[in-house]
């Protein structure tokens, strides 16, 4: 059995106080929730306060991205897995599609801080995901696949069982267009069965496959019905504690 993983994409909304209330209002919303893990990402210079005031709670705390070179070296304005470690992440997300489409992130550069990430004992949230265009003329499942190849190349099977894919479509990323569950259901199918290819079904049975892209309370039941949706990443609807907290008790 998959534990869903319900988890919170702040991007570079809220200020440090911001952060603080919405956390602490989240805390005791979803504090019942031992169905599915909880996981929230604010911006780099928010971890450290808010898995301080989260502690003991069942929220774990995720960076957005990380540095590609794992060891402590002269890479200004970078952040290193171990430092995201070392401030109480337990998680962190790799290549967002904000990260691929205006930073210049890549297959190669995602799976070198994928690796970054393992190495530090984080649990790496593997973002992939076509465009319109690419699903417009029926490139989606080619696209992904060589996201997942490139992003997850000279991972070991044991290195996959630390890994959480999060299938969004970039067309449904905060354009509140969700992809169908039926649509969703077909990619993740997908991609699990690359996964079986490139690892094996015992482990692909086991990793974890996030759908992100205008999650709301009102979509999350008919996603988590599928059968290889195991939870999601949520961006809009996770900046308030109270539809965050719908989200994670989707099961209620
Ligand atoms: P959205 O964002 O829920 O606002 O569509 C999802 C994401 O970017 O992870």
């Amino acid at each position: 059995m998959r534990k869903p993983v319900i988890a919170g994409n702040w991007k570079m909304y809220k200020l440090l106080s911001e952060a603080v209330e919405t956390a602490l209002a989240m805390k005791p919303l979803v504090a019942n929730a031992n169905h599915c893990e909880v996981v929230i990402a604010p911006v780099f210079v928010h971890l450290k306060t808010i898995s301080d005031r989260l502690e003991g709670s069942n929220i774990k705390v995720s960076a957005q991205d990380c540095a590609p070179e794992a060891k402590q070296s002269a890479n200004t304005g970078e952040v290193s897995a171990e430092m995201l470690k070392d401030v109480g992440c337990s998680h962190v997300v790799i290549g967002h599609s904000e990260r691929r489409q205006f930073y210049g992130e890549t297959d190669e550069s995602v799976n070198k801080k994928t690796k970054s990430a393992l190495s530090a004992n984080l649990t790496a949230i593997v973002c992939v995901g076509e465009m319109l265009g690419e699903r417009e003329s029926g490139k989606a499942e080619e696209v992904v696949k060589t996201q997942l190849l490139g992003s997850l190349d000279g991972l070991t099977v044991s290195d996959m069982e630390r890994i959480i894919i999060a299938y969004e479509p970039v067309w449904a990323i905060g354009t509140g267009k969700t992809a169908t569950p039926k649509q969703a259901q077909e990619m993740h199918g997908f991609i699990r069965q690359t996964l079986t290819e490139t690892h094996g079904k015992e482990t692909s049975d086991k990793i974890r496959i996030l759908y992100g892209g205008s999650v709301k309370p009102e979509n999350i039941k008919d996603l988590m019905a599928e059968a290889d949706i195991d939870g999601a990443l949520v961006g809009g609807a996770s900046l308030e504690a109270e539809s965050f907290s719908k989200i994670v008790n989707f099961n209620g």
